[in-house]
């Protein structure tokens, strides 16, 4: 019913419009109190309007709003069109915010033209409190392994002795934004902070903000926003092994580290080393096979490192490298006696520590043994008489 009222109505629009020779321009104002909202989320920032005064014969009309914003700095506005009346996003509260909106009417309000009303702007910006000098500086953070978080930074440039910082984050699923329970200390002062048990925080904004106190002067607060998924540092990979066929083929294979990182998730680099030389490769599965370079080589060793690969993140960073793991063939029977003789080692130690034992608990048989021994010597002496 609604749809042939408004279909109706743009009979008349038109009807009226081609009567009066194109002359009715059709207009349509900005929407009203276009505002941007800091709930105080670290960076999580509401933009909202209300609608705009429409003209008595457009009540009718589905409006839509082009929302276009971004980090003043920044080249590129994104752009979004709802019909809603609220948008939220997350920002870099370091820098300030700019928005702008504007009305869309449907096209089937407008005869088919497009018809958008002037832009309305807003912008944001956290009061500047304290100076840059009292910023912390160099925050790095890191997601161990997708299990615990490490964010560390240095004091600011021009600090004095008394400043100390606190670390707040936030993410979507938290309440309110929550301060670090875990400081990493230098001096008793916070230089860092532990979080682990982050429940679903994987795939969304996670905002930081550092600031701090001191008696005699404001700190100027820090804010950070990324992704976890896109800041894990796996572990290692472990249990290589490296074989050789055929007396050219090299394979080779390692173990996932353990942890949460479901399998498809990594990427690896390899570093294969023959003597002198070593060369490089890549792969998301965890073998490889490659050919020698060189046939006589003494030494055939290979190392891995992995990331998290596209599948799973945006980006990631490079994991330790593991251990070295060299091709046995050449150094077989020197490796078997390096293991062999801390076995034997060991057993000889194991069996001194039972004759041990045995001497302690029981001294009684040695003392039998003693008088049989007498009564053999008085039995051989016995045969000798
Ligand atoms: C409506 O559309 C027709 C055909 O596209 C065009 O000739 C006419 O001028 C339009 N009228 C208005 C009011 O835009
Ligand atoms: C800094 O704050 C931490 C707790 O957040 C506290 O343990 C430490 O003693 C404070 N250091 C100084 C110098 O006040
Ligand atoms: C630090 O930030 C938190 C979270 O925004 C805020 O609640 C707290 O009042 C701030 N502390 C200071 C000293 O500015
Ligand atoms: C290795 O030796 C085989 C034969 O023993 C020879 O065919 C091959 O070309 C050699 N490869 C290299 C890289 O020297």
């Amino acid at each position: 019913m609604a749809l042939m009222a408004v279909n109706t109505r743009c009979l008349c629009l038109f009807l009226l419009c081609t009567i009066t020779g194109h002359s009715l321009e059709i207009k349509v104002n900005p929407p009203q109190d276009f505002e941007i909202l800091d709930p105080g989320l670290l960076g999580y920032l509401y933009l909202q309007w209300k609608p705009p005064v429409v003209m008595d014969n457009f009540k009718e009309c589905k409006l839509e709003y082009e929302l276009k914003y971004r980090n003043v700095d920044s080249d590129s506005w994104k752009t979004i069109i709802t019909r809603n009346l609220i948008y939220k996003d997350g920002f870099d509260l370091n820098k300030g915010i700019e928005g702008k909106i504007r009305t869309h009417l449907s096209e089937h309000c407008t005869n088919g033209s497009e018809v958008q009303s002037p832009w309305t702007e807003a912008s944001y910006g956290i009061a500047d409190e304290g100076s840059l000098g009292t910023k912390i500086q160099d925050m790095k953070c890191i997601y161990y392994n997708w299990q615990y978080l490490v964010c560390s930074w240095k004091p600011g440039k021009t600090v004095h002795s008394d400043t100390n910082y606190t670390m707040f984050f936030w993410y979507e699923g938290l309440d309110h934004a929550l301060q670090c329970a875990d400081y990493l200390q230098d001096n008793e002062k916070n230089v860092g902070c532990k979080l682990s048990n982050l429940d679903s925080s994987d795939y969304k904004d996670f905002f930081i903000r550092v600031n701090g106190s001191s008696k005699l002067e404001p700190i100027r607060s820090s804010y950070m926003v990324f992704q976890l998924q896109n800041i894990v540092k796996p572990l290692p990979p472990e249990f290589l092994h490296i074989s050789v066929e055929n007396s050219i083929d090299i394979r080779m294979k390692w173990s996932t580290p353990g942890g949460p990182i479901p399998p498809s998730c990594y990427t690896y680099e390899i570093v294969v080393r023959e003597d002198d030389i070593s060369w490089e490769s890549a792969t998301d599965k965890n073998d490889m096979k490659l050919k020698r370079r060189a046939n006589e080589s003494e030494d055939l060793c290979f190392f891995v490192r992995c990331k998290i690969n596209i599948y799973c993140a945006d980006d990631g960073i490079w994991s330790e490298w593991s251990e070295e793991e060299c091709w046995e063939g050449y150094t077989g029977p020197d490796s078997k006696i390096i293991f062999i003789v801390p076995v034997c080692l060991f057993f000889i130690f194991l069996l001194l520590l039972l004759c041990l034992i045995v001497e302690k608990e029981d001294p009684e048989p040695t003392l039998s043994l003693h008088v049989d021994l007498n009564k053999e010597m008085y039995a051989y002496e016995e045969t000798l008489c």
